[in-house]
C-alpha cells in the first residue's frame, strides 16, 4: 500500500515537472553523465537540493556573504537586481519569463559567472543540474 502511494506521488510529481527544450535537455543529459562519472551513487538531479543551494549563503569571490538570492531575490517570480552593477534582472522563473532556461550558451555563461560570484568557484555538474531542475519548476 505504502509503495502504491509512493508511486502515485512520484508519477504526479513527474507529470507536474516542467520540460526543458531539446537543446537544454541535451545539456542536462551531459551534466547527468558528468555527475554519474564523478559519483557512481548519483541517481538523478533533485529540485529540493537545488532549492537549498539557491538559498544557501557562502563567501563570494569578493569576500562578502552571497547567495543566488542576493541578485535574484527570495522569489524567483520577481525581478531582481545585480548587486555588483545595480542593473535590474528580470524574473528567473520560466512560469513568468518564458525565455528563461531556453538558451544553453546563455545558461552556461551565467552559471559560470554566478557560481563564481557566490561560491568563488565553478559549480559542479551535480550543483548545476540540481539548481536548473529547481529553477525549471518555478
Ligand atoms: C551578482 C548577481 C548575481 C548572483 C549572485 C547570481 N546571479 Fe544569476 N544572473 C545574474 C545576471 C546579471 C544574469 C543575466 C541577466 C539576465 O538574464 O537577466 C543572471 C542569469 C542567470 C541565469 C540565466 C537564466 C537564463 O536562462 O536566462 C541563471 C540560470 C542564473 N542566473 C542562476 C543563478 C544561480 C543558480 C545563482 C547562484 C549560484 C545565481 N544566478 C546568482 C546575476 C546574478
Amino acid at each position: 500500500m505504502k509503495k502504491i502511494v509512493c508511486l502515485i506521488v512520484l508519477s504526479l510529481s513527474l507529470l507536474n515537472a516542467k520540460a526543458f527544450n531539446a537543446p537544454m535537455q541535451t545539456y542536462m543529459n551531459e551534466l547527468s553523465a558528468e555527475a554519474k562519472a564523478q559519483d557512481p551513487n548519483f541517481t538523478g538531479f533533485d529540485a529540493a537540493r537545488g532549492e537549498k543551494l539557491f538559498f544557501s549563503k557562502h563567501t563570494g569571490k569578493k569576500g562578502g556573504e552571497m547567495s543566488c538570492t542576493s541578485c535574484h531575490t527570495n522569489n524567483l517570480k520577481n525581478g531582481g537586481q545585480n548587486v555588483n552593477t545595480n542593473k535590474p534582472i528580470t524574473a528567473l522563473a520560466p512560469s513568468v519569463n518564458a525565455a528563461r532556461l531556453t538558451d544553453v550558451a546563455e545558461v552556461q555563461k551565467w552559471l559560470r559567472r554566478n557560481f563564481n560570484d557566490v561560491f568563488a568557484r565553478e559549480g559542479t555538474a551535480l550543483e548545476k543540474g540540481d539548481v536548473l531542475t529547481y529553477i525549471i519548476n518555478q
